[in-house]
């Protein structure tokens, strides 16, 4: 373990947010300046939204405003994410354009009056984008409080799917490539022997918009890599152009990690210069302080390790979850904190000045609409002109994990296409329970590709893996007999790339690692359950399994698999494959993980309450241990270091107060 590069051109953590001074009269402005200096906000996201001010006419420019604005927080020591606002064209480009509009699948063209209204195919989109992005690279490229570009605002946030004729004319290029022009191997991989659908000419596939039935499967699956890969070119396009500006400037844009589905991260992430990830909190849920953790550490895992921005979060309560819960003292902090101790190196939020009007008024910000007599002013305060620069240390420190869980957004697809078992196969919810298990034994998790090495890591969780390549079958072979632990959740290892089954009995891909076969998917009753040997309880799905080689460590009591093994384990090689055929929650897996991290050799630590957060860090010349009380309990932990947010000394253990976060340098053993 060791030090990593940190980002470019932010020489501290950064700190502050989306910055929309357009909204304000100028007057305004120099109030922000004082008052974001006094928040010790250091960087801001600028002009995302600001298409129609800049560009009033087509091909007539206007930049006297964000002149001002950059030279004022210049001037102010505040750098810049500068943003290509291309999420929002100008009303006057939909007017000249109808044919741009965005199509959803019922064939309904979409309105405007909102974000994100256009057709991500459409060349006249395109064009405009690119004009638009020169303009603003040519007259910005010099200036100096530009350290970083934001490319358009959440590719595929409303838009991800379109289905206008400009879309299936893509669509069908698109094909032509990955099927190399050959028309026969498209029919092939689709199954359009099924149906009577064989395709005899490129120019009779349609997008897969409603039918009167359920669509070819293959042929959704296949749209949906194409949509991800439609918003990735109009990225990639204006990257270029930034590129060819400003070769030093670090080019992003701001994911939505684990929450969008539509876009496949995996393939985004290898374009960015910096990942960059947007979070906002399942407020309503109790322990969703997990699911921060769990997208923190995806983002950490796109980003293959490396250092990643959180660019968006809520100081509080977010105005378009059905109940917007606001967030209690001191969990602004929390949350935050959980981000930079699992690898962010900014915090950012959505947004600067709450808004006075439009949709986002009851938005949370740092600057609320009570202006800094207020508590959420207060705690901004106290975290970016206190807190955070004493942390400054972390940046470029690794942080250390135990274990791997699979992610994969095609087989996320995939699993949740029409006309599977059950509707109740839900992909996050097993991606969920695994992670919250490992969470509460505090053991940090990394995300892996299937396909990607694995041999670092001494257990591998794989939830639901429904589409399994042979490569990721090999791949997971490989590293159970080379001495790896995988544990393995029902419904994986079932489908090729083109949603096609492996031959033979299920689970085809992992029959042989897994030394058992399916005779048979008994899903479930809603409401329905089933009992396991040792009282525990599975509900949603249920198999029948004939053993081939693994070993039954607990039965079904009851149920439609009564008598059957419901978790097995089989020795490949050096490794073993543990199989868990039923739903169980966070709960009821204990016992089990359990026996499996001793058959890794994990070992979670112990006497730590539940619902306190621990992540180590490494450095080159310093360790840390970062400790978030979520409970309302004071505790203690062991620990001998420096508390770096206190600044006090501790020797053997650091006091954890209730709801509180603590930093510990650890003393090096000499
Ligand atoms: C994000 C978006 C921001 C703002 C925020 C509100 O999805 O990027 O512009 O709308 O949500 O939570």
């Amino acid at each position: 373990m060791g030090q990593i590069a940190p980002i470019p051109r932010l020489n501290r953590l950064a700190y502050g947010g989306d910055y929309n001074p357009e909204q304000w009269p100028p007057e305004v402005w120099a109030e922000d300046l004082a008052l974001m200096r006094a928040a010790g906000v250091n960087l801001v996201s600028v002009g995302i939204f600001s298409w129609a001010l800049l560009e009033p006419a087509p091909g007539e420019f206007d930049f006297g405003w964000l002149d001002e604005v950059l030279d004022l927080l210049h001037d102010g020591g505040i750098r810049v994410d500068l943003a290509t606002p291309t999420a929002v064209p100008p009303a006057w480009f939909r007017r000249a354009h109808p044919e741009a509009r965005l199509v959803d699948h019922t064939g309904t063209i979409l309105g405007g009056g909102g974000r994100q209204s256009f057709c991500p195919s459409s060349p006249a989109y395109a064009r405009a984008a690119t004009r638009i992005t020169e303009a603003i690279a040519t007259r910005y490229a010099d200036h100096p409080a530009l350290v970083l570009w934001h490319v358009h605002n959440e590719y595929g946030g409303v838009n991800a799917l379109c289905y206008c004729p400009a879309s299936t004319r893509a669509f069908r290029d698109w094909l032509r490539e990955r099927y190399a022009d050959d028309l026969a191997a498209l029919n092939t991989a689709w199954g359009t022997s099924f149906w009577g659908q064989r395709y005899g000419d490129w120019a009779e596939i349609e997008s897969p918009t409603t039918g009167p039935t359920t669509v070819n499967p293959a042929q959704e699956l296949d749209f949906l890599r194409f949509s991800s890969d439609a918003h990735l070119a109009n990225f990639r396009r204006e990257r270029d152009i930034l590129r060819r500006h400003t070769p030093d400037v670090p080019v992003t844009t701001n994911f939505m990690l684990a929450n969008c589905k539509t876009l496949d991260y995996w393939r985004w992430a290898r374009e960015v210069d910096v990942v960059a990830n947007d979070h906002y909190l399942q407020a309503e849920r109790a322990d969703n302080f997990i699911e921060l953790a769990m997208c923190a550490d995806l983002t950490r895992s796109v980003a293959t390790g490396r250092p990643w921005l959180l660019m968006e979060h809520s100081t509080s309560a977010v105005n378009w979850q059905p109940r917007n819960v606001a967030k209690r003292p001191g969990e602004l902090a929390r949350n935050s904190l959980s981000h930079v101790a699992r690898g962010a190196e900014s915090v950012l939020f959505f947004q600067w000045r709450a808004a006075r009007f439009g949709a986002e008024k009851f938005h949370s910000a740092m600057l609320p609409h009570g202006g800094t007599a207020t508590r959420i002013w207060r705690e901004v305060v106290r975290l970016g002109a206190d807190a955070l620069p004493r942390l400054d240390e972390l940046r470029g420190t690794t942080v250390v994990t135990d274990a791997a869980i699979l992610w994969d957004w095609q087989s996320w697809w995939a699993l949740e296409l029409a006309w599977r078992p059950s509707v109740d196969l839900d992909y996050r919810d097993r991606v969920e329970a695994y992670y919250e298990r490992l969470w509460r034994d505090r053991l940090t998790v990394d995300f892996a590709h299937p396909e990607q090495p694995l041999d670092r890591y001494p257990l591998v969780v794989v939830p639901s893996l429904y589409l399994t390549t042979s490569a990721a079958a090999d791949n997971l072979h490989r590293y159970v007999d080379r001495g790896g632990t995988l544990l393995v959740s029902y419904f994986s290892g079932i489908v090729d790339a083109a949603d096609t089954v492996h031959p033979g009995a299920h689970p085809g891909a992992l029959r042989e690692l897994l030394g058992l076969t399916v005779d048979e998917f008994l899903p479930l009753r809603a409401g329905e359950t089933t009992r396991l040997d040792g009282g525990l309880v599975g509900d949603v799905w249920a198999e029948a399994i004939d053993l081939a080689g693994a070993e039954s460590v607990l039965g079904y009591v009851d149920g439609p698999a009564a008598g059957r093994p419901a978790i097995t384990r089989h020795t490949v090689g050096a490794g073993t494959a543990w199989y868990i055929s039923t739903r169980l929650d966070a709960a009821a897996l204990a016992p089990i993980l359990t026996q499996v991290y001793a058959e890794a050799d994990l070992a979670p630590p112990a006497g730590v309450p539940d619902g306190v957060e621990l992540v180590r860090r490494a450095g080159a010349t310093a360790d840390y241990l970062i400790a978030i009380n979520h409970t309302g309990d004071d505790t203690v932990l062991p620990a001998t270091g420096v508390e770096l947010i206190t600044g006090v000394s501790c020797a053997g253990a650091v006091a954890m107060p209730a709801g509180e976060v603590r930093v510990v340098r650890l003393d090096r053993p000499t």
